[in-house]
């Protein structure tokens, strides 16, 4: 069999950077691409672009210039017409270029999801303007969360709970807006017991897949910790599992997905979904047999995945920057992995800003609670200085 070895990456962060490291064990030729140069996954792909990935005029480029057999894109920002362009031209678009330009704006999905498949999500409206928020808010009710359509990690995303914080939270949001519509998504504030992440791979052949749930807890948008398996009551976790191959199927392609759930006492309400690997799924590099970065590079390859399983209760904990620094050192790692069951992975991010993930860290342990307890200990004894050049 002849592998479709040349991988364009485009986003070349933390996520990215396993991904190549696992496309790279099943033989393939890697090009990572980013906005900036020597980001994560380019310190360890066979070759490097760095160029803006909205651009079409760039992308067309090194598109020619590489001739990938497979795009994979790691990143939300990118053009999806210059993907269904190459995906015309019979270049592998992975999961595949409708799920990318899909999943791309938080209104497109919303619709398909809510309108067309009739799957529950947060009650919402969109809006385009502070007026519009203001009436939108009058029907949804309080307390509620507004989003920019188009962002990620929490950005211009805030919760309002009387109509006093509307103008404020579209302040915000209108500085958190990538792209050039100014447009909002309000929902209802979901009071979850817990939310989950559930990994969902789609193969070229053969039946959809799913790894056991992840639970994670979030901060400002962002996520701070994870862990896996969490024990769900039987019946959501049926309810869950149907909803991701729903949408997934209707989304299409191959690859994994990472479709984001809140669970509450008696239901499963849809939040959103990732048409790649999710950043609360790095835990499975120390659960499961196979990763969710393994999983992706077989799923698009084609290749068999006989089995999905965990090897024992997971945690993971991000290690975030606490200011601007061009200048990172990591103190602490020897005292971090003297503790049996801890794995330490610093991303190399070249510099560092307020809150930006710069390094996690991940447990085994005898029960959830062990490995949550483990890696929260592990996390704060990693310690960044910012030295001046
Ligand atoms: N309607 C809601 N009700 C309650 N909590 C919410 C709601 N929407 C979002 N959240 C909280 O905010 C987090 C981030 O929201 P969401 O996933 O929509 O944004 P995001 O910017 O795409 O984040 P990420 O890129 O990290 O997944 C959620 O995981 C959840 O904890
Ligand atoms: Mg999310």
């Amino acid at each position: 069999m002849t592998l479709p070895t040349r991988i364009l990456l485009l986003g070349s962060g933390e996520l990215g950077k396993e991904f190549v490291i696992s496309a790279k064990r099943l033989g393939c030729y890697v090009i990572a691409c980013d906005s900036y140069d020597d980001a994560p996954a380019q310190q360890v792909a066979d070759q490097r672009e760095t160029f803006n990935m909205l651009d079409e005029h760039s992308i067309n480029t090194v598109v020619t210039k590489h001739k990938p057999d497979i795009i994979v894109p790691e990143i939300e920002a990118i053009r999806t017409e210059a993907l269904f362009k190459f995906e015309a031209q019979g270049i592998q678009v992975v999961p595949s270029a409708q799920a990318i330009n899909y999943t791309m704006n938080r209104d497109r999905i919303r619709d398909l999801v809510a309108n067309e498949l009739g799957i529950r999500t947060p009650r919402f409206g969109y809006a385009e303007s502070e007026s519009e928020c203001l009436s939108i808010a009058e029907h949804i009710g309080y307390p509620l969360v507004m989003k920019p359509v188009i962002s990620s990690s929490g950005k211009g995303q805030s919760v309002a709970t009387t109509s006093a914080d509307i103008s404020p939270a579209w302040e915000y949001a209108c500085s958190g807006m990538r792209g050039d519509r100014e447009r909002v998504i309000i929902e209802e504030f979901i009071n979850f017991e817990y939310e989950i992440t559930l990994l969902t791979v789609q193969q070229k052949t053969g039946e959809t897949l799913f790894c056991e749930p992840i639970a994670h807890r979030q901060e400002r948008g962002d996520y701070q910790e994870s862990w896996q398996p969490v024990i769900m009551n039987s019946k959501l976790a049926v309810q869950a599992k149907e909803i991701a191959k729903t949408v997934t199927e209707a989304l299409g392609g191959a690859g994994i997905f990472g479709v984001e759930m809140f669970i509450t006492k008696n239901d499963v309400v849809f939040s959103e979904l990732s048409p790649r690997p999710h950043d609360t799924g790095i835990v499975t590099l120390s659960s499961q047999n196979l990763s969710e970065f393994d999983l992706h590079a077989r799923a698009i390859l084609g290749l068999p995945i006989p089995e999905i399983s965990i090897h024992s209760p997971s945690a993971s904990h991000v290690v975030l920057a606490s200011q601007d620094a061009s200048n990172v050192v990591y103190n602490g790692i020897d005292e971090a992995l003297s503790v049996p069951g801890i794995e330490v992975m610093i991303f190399g991010k070249p510099t560092a800003r307020p809150n930006r993930r710069m390094a996690v860290c991940l447990a085994v342990g005898n029960s959830i609670e062990d490995a949550r307890f483990k890696v929260q200990e592990a996390s704060k004894k990693i310690q960044l200085s910012y030295p001046q050049e």
